[in-house]
């Protein structure tokens, strides 16, 4: 009798769980839904909105207090000049926002990429703090960097992520879509001086965990907070329209390939950290660091397309310590370097 009373209950905290978590899911979902139609185009004032309620805030213990005073914010839309150079801005822009209508799988202009937009990653079409905005760019490029060991230009810059993050093939660098992108990428830039590194770039600094990140308690994470947008199988979900994606695939055939940035856990888990579930930004998270870490490591040991990257880091000890892919010039295993820990790889490097 006892036994089977008990079974009873546990089978109604089960749904009790269950129900809870769907509950929260769909507010989730709503409160991104709201935000996905709001933010195109995108929305700037996101950041106070997410300031007032703050204060009010169950979560409170989570956030870290942070001086949103200073923050970066880009040009407003409305500064672009009405001219030839505006235009060109303005199709660039365009361009980072609904980049596969114009150059995806059923691109009007060029075929050369997989489905996704530049925005799903640079959010705000490239002007939100904290998630891989472009506030720097013009500035900081072209720059010596070790990956490829060459001085990258614009053009090879974005073909990195045409090739990468899109899984898909370089745009012409003459090309009116290739011109229209980095004068936007400028743009976006314009008010940021050589010396600034103004509050807002970069990501937050993710403290490591002292275990590996576990692929296990990241599928929990993933089931109860992501797929309701990108899918039970990480495939997304696609516009009626077949033009691009309303949420955009997270593994799979589709998806950025090996040798995108965002396949290091450490991109993965900051970006993840500080913008989703969609609508959260860098003041409000939702996840846990733990939470953040364990879902970039289901999600980044799931399928999804390789790339030949024997020509990157033709110095193997200039390798990011989460680079997964060996041969290395420390003594780790290509496990250890995609999943952690971390600390004791970067201690033995500074040594
Ligand atoms: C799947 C996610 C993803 C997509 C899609 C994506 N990017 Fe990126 N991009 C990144 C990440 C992550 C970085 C930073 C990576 C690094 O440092 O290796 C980055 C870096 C950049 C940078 C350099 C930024 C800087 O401050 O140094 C530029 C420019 C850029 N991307 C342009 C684009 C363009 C243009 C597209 C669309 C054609 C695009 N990206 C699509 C993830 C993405
Ligand atoms: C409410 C819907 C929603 C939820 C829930 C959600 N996302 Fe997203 N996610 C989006 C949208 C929409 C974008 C693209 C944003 C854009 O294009 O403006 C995105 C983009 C991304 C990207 C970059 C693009 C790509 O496809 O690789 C990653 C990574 C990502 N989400 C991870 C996650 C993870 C991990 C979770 C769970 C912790 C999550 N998301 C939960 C809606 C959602």
């Amino acid at each position: 009798m006892k036994i089977s009373f008990m079974s009873e209950d546990q089978k109604f905290s089960k749904a009790l769980n269950k129900l809870i978590t769907l509950v929260w899911v769909l507010l989730i979902s709503v409160v991104g839904l709201t935000f996905l139609n709001l933010s195109r185009p995108p929305l700037m004032e996101d950041h106070d909105i997410d300031q007032t309620t703050k204060t009010n805030s169950a979560t409170d213990k989570e956030l870290t207090p942070v001086n949103t005073e200073n923050i970066w914010q880009a040009p407003d839309t409305s500064s672009i000049p009405n001219n030839e150079e505006g235009k060109l801005i303005r199709y660039g822009r365009e361009l980072i926002v609904h980049t596969s209508v114009y150059l995806g799988p059923k691109g009007k202009v060029r075929q050369i990429s997989n489905g996704m937009n530049c925005q799903n990653c640079h959010l705000e079409a490239g002007t939100k703090p904290f998630a891989n905005n472009f506030g720097a760019v013009r500035t900081e490029y072209p720059k010596l960097r070790k990956r490829s060991g060459i001085y990258e230009t614009f053009e090879y810059r974005v073909n990195g992520c045409f090739q990468r993050s899109m899984n898909g093939q370089k745009l012409e660098e003459d090309s009116r879509e290739m011109k229209a992108i980095v004068s936007y990428l400028k743009w976006v830039g314009k008010g940021v001086s050589k010396e600034e590194s103004p509050y807002g770039f970069g990501m937050p600094e993710l403290p490591f965990l002292d275990r590996p990140a576990s692929p296990v308690n990241g599928k929990k994470v993933y089931m109860t907070y992501c797929q309701t947008c990108h899918g039970t199988d990480g495939e997304g979900y696609m516009n009626p329209n077949g033009l691009e994606y309303i949420y955009p695939p997270l593994y799979g055939k589709n998806s950025y390939n090996q040798g995108a940035g965002i396949y290091r856990l450490t991109q993965f888990a900051e970006y993840v950290k500080n913008n989703m579930p969609y609508g959260v930004n860098f003041s409000n998270p939702v996840l846990s660091d733990e939470e953040a870490w364990d879902v970039a490591a289901y999600v980044n040991s799931m399928p999804r397309p390789a790339m030949d990257l024997s020509d990157d880091w033709a110095n193997i000890a200039d390798k990011p310590y989460d680079h997964p892919f060996g041969p290395y010039a420390d003594g780790f295993t290509e496990e250890q370097h995609k999943y952690g820990p971390f600390a004791t790889i970067i201690n033995t490097k500074i040594q």
